[in-house]
């Protein structure tokens, strides 16, 4: 039996809660039972089998541990939650990676230069947080940002649901309106955020991004122009600051369910304009689900950190953030931003499968399923050829496997192939061709 961990570290029984709750109070089934042993402790169990267990460590730190088996997982979506789980355990394992945490990674020397960045400028006015739960409801991450109910984002196929109402939150704007409600009125948040995806060098079903709000009261300025200005200075000098240099700027128009007028920042580097970031103002639906006093208005952008750190670093593959390779992660120091210098990489080789279409198959589930057997050996996974006969649709993709941190054998990857082809027939009801 597959099983996969999932663990968690938080420092406070309330975050700790703010965890588990949805998980439990929201499936519907009796068969989900959540303990509290102590005051410290907790066990969770599914048909009475226990597979979470949470406890503390020596560094007084919970560390929530959830032995979720791949059964366990059918079963908490197959019988407990009615519109199923799509997240695989593949997934569920990077929740507790956290890279934007790890010292010297490229992802947290970003991190820790635009939060510095902030602070300089505004000093003592913001709130940085770093570890807030990925796990969100689907009111925090679309309705108080008032994403339309028919927008791409809610698709099944396009975000990881755990249950109807709870998701692994798609951007860091789902803590927004929680902060706001919690008094809070200038914060930047930092985390891991997923998407279903296609695998290449620039896409990976989780990435990591920087929001942050700005919130003026009604003794402030109001005027809008003002707070534009405001948003776009702090923006023009944090760019400044993360290129070390004067950059050339424009402001695009852009859109976004929760802000008015919206904005997109891009950067001239390197011969090419490089969209950095979101931003505008703060919609005053959302700042009503916000709780935020009628008079006072705010900003917010937010902001992409691998696409940021593969310019700023070279580095040419999103899935290098992931290596555990020596070679790759002593090359970064905190405080210091210096080019990737590539090692040879270890030889590639592709398989392709062809099937016919069945009604279940979705390019982006097969794509996750894939990714779910073949794991980080997968470079590229691209659709070669597709062709129609007699109503049918039949495609071929070529599958590129390649180890970022070792050699891989014919045998290993010929096992892996026959799996992705049993799974995909299995899952996604595919005629193997
Ligand atoms: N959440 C947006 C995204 O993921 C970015 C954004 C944040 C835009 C805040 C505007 C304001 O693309």
């Amino acid at each position: 039996m597959m099983s996969s961990l999932l663990s968690m570290k938080v420092s406070r029984v309330a975050e700790l809660e703010a965890f588990l709750f949805p998980l439990v109070c929201n499936s519907k089934g009796k068969r989900l039972v959540y303990t509290k042993w102590t005051a410290r402790s907790f066990r969770i169990s599914v048909n009475s089998k226990t597979c979470q267990h949470v406890g503390r460590n020596q560094r007084c730190q919970f560390l929530l541990h959830c032995c979720l088996s791949s059964e366990a997982v059918v079963n908490l979506s197959g019988s407990l939650i009615p519109s199923s789980s799509n997240i695989p355990p593949s997934i569920l394992e990077k929740t507790r990676e956290k890279l934007h945490l790890r010292p010297n990674h490229p992802l947290h020397i970003l991190k820790k230069m635009i939060e510095k960045s902030i602070e300089d400028m505004h000093p003592r006015e913001f709130s940085f947080y770093d570890d807030l739960p990925q796990l969100v409801s689907t009111t925090d991450c679309f309705d108080d940002l008032l994403v339309e109910w028919n927008h791409p984002s809610r698709r099944y196929t396009d975000t990881y649901y755990w249950d109807e109402s709870h998701v692994l939150r798609t951007h860091m704007t789902a803590h927004d309106t929680t902060l706001l409600r919690a008094g809070k009125k200038a914060f930047v948040l930092t985390g891991d955020v997923y998407r279903r995806d296609s695998i290449d060098k620039s896409h990976y079903p989780v990435f990591h991004q920087v929001d942050a709000v700005r919130i003026f009261d009604r003794n402030t300025s109001q005027n809008e122009h003002k707070l534009i200005a405001d948003l776009k200075s702090t923006l023009e000098s944090l760019a400044k600051n993360i290129f070390q240099r004067e950059v050339q700027i424009r402001w695009v128009d852009g859109e976004f369910p929760f802000t008015y007028p919206s904005f997109e920042m891009e950067v001239f580097w390197n011969g090419n304009w490089l969209e950095l970031l979101g931003c505008g103002l703060l919609k005053r639906g959302v700042l009503d689900a916000g709780q935020v006093d009628k008079n006072s208005k705010g900003w917010a952008f937010g902001l992409g950190l691998e696409r940021l750190a593969m310019v700023l670093f070279e580095i040419p593959d999103i899935r290098l953030f992931w290596s555990k390779d020596e070679r790759f992660l002593q090359q970064f120091r905190d405080g210091k931003i210096t080019k990737f210098k590539p090692y040879s990489k270890y030889p590639s080789c592709y398989k392709d499968i062809t099937f016919w279409l069945s009604e279940k198959f979705h390019e982006n589930a097969f794509y996750e399923l894939v990714r779910t057997v073949a794991g980080d050996t997968v470079e590229e996974v691209a659709l070669l050829d597709e062709f129609h006969r007699n109503n049918k649709t039949s495609h071929c993709y070529r599958i590129v496997y390649r180890s970022m941190d070792r050699s891989l054998t014919n045998d290993e990857v010929d096992e892996i192939q026959d799996k992705i082809r049993e799974e995909v027939a299995r899952r996604l009801e595919v005629i193997l061709r």
